[in-house]
């Protein structure tokens, strides 16, 4: 099978495409064929070797995988083959999705919606499932609580407001101006220009000082320790971002605060929720353009430095044939 594989981390340019046998599924596993993935940074992080110490090479990242089920291994119970399907690999103990075929366990794969696409439903297992992870299973968003999401246009920001606004929360989002319109029409209630405005003021101007709920930091720097300032008393701050240098999160005493720190695991329950949000029309795919695999470096130049393009927001699909 055609794989994007990094013989040595580094630059774009280090993508090869080669060929590899098509591994076969192991115990509780399938084997799909895969029509589609996405781009994250974190491939791009991957890529450049942020990763080198846990990755051993020659490496093939890729984090979401849309296809169908072409072999089942033993012992597997919930899928059978045909089944279209969706899920994040886990590159830490194998292979990423930059590849035609994808072994995994079933227990991370979940039925992908009937009403998208592949390339659309490829866009949404990472980016969608930690907005799942950030607002249901760690921040419990309630209706009617206030929620900030830094970086709305971002690929996590997109569903994260998609799936705030469905469980009933009042949303502000910091993007650039070129950006607001869109987010306003996504759902977001508040959008703020971070690039023209000081967001700290902006909330406590909106909120009457009475600060947000819950705060969503994509962003990371000092994203973690200013939440402090604009949280309401027993707010919660989840973060997705690295901390670089040490923080200083005194105010957070003052607000009684939880911290949220991040890092997205795979399981099928949320895969299924989901689904039945996407199905229900609460949460749209925003596909914004599709590369070929043997494209891979310059889908990640786009997303890594926004190339020619520095107003792209969404995701980008890698369309493999
Ligand atoms: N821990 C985890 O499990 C996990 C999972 C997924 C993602 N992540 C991390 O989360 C981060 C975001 O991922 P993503 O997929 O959303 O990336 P992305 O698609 O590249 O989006 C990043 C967004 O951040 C915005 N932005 C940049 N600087 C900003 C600032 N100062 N204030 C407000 N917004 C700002 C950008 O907006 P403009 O285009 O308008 O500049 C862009 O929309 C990445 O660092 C990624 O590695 C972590």
């Amino acid at each position: 099978m055609k794989v994007a594989m990094l013989r040595e981390f580094g630059p774009v340019e280090n993508f090869e495409i080669a060929e590899i046998p098509t591994p076969k599924p192991e115990f509780k596993e399938v084997l799909v064929k895969v029509f589609a993935t996405s781009v994250n940074p974190l491939d791009y992080q991957v890529r450049r070797g942020d990763y080198k110490n846990e990755l051993e090479l020659p490496v093939i990242t890729g984090h979401d995988v849309s296809g169908e089920i072409v072999e089942l291994g033993p012992g597997v119970e919930n899928f059978k083959i045909g089944d279209e399907v969706y899920y994040t690999p886990e590159i830490f103990k194998g292979q990423g999705s930059y590849v035609q075929y994808h072994c995994a366990h079933e227990s991370i794969i979940g039925i992908k919606p009937k009403n998208i696409s592949h390339l659309e439903a490829a866009t949404l297992p990472l980016a969608a499932g930690t907005a799942w992870e950030m607002l249901v299973t760690r921040a419990q968003l309630k209706i009617n609580q206030s929620i900030l999401i830094h970086g709305g246009a971002g690929g996590v920001g997109i569903p994260t407001i998609q799936i705030a606004k469905a469980m009933g929360g009042v949303v502000y989002t910091t993007a650039r101006k070129v950006h607001h319109e869109f987010l306003l029409e996504l759902g977001a209630d508040y959008v703020i220009d971070y690039e023209n405005e000081n967001y700290i003021d902006a909330i406590q101007q909106m909120t009457d000082n009475q600060g947000v709920d819950i705060i969503i930091d994509t962003i990371g720097g000092n994203t973690l320790s200013d939440s402090g300032k604009i949280l309401s008393q027993l707010g919660q701050v989840v973060t997705l971002v690295d901390i670089e240098k040490p923080q200083n999160l005194i105010e957070a005493w003052g607000k009684n605060a939880t911290y949220h720190f991040v890092f997205t695991r795979q399981n099928r329950n949320k895969l299924d929720e989901l689904t039945k949000l996407v199905e229900s029309k609460k949460l749209k795919p925003i596909l914004n353009k599709v590369f070929s695999l043997a494209e891979i470096g310059e889908a990640h130049r786009l997303l890594e430095t926004k190339g020619d393009d520095e107003n792209f927001y969404g995701k980008i699909g890698i369309d493999i044939e």
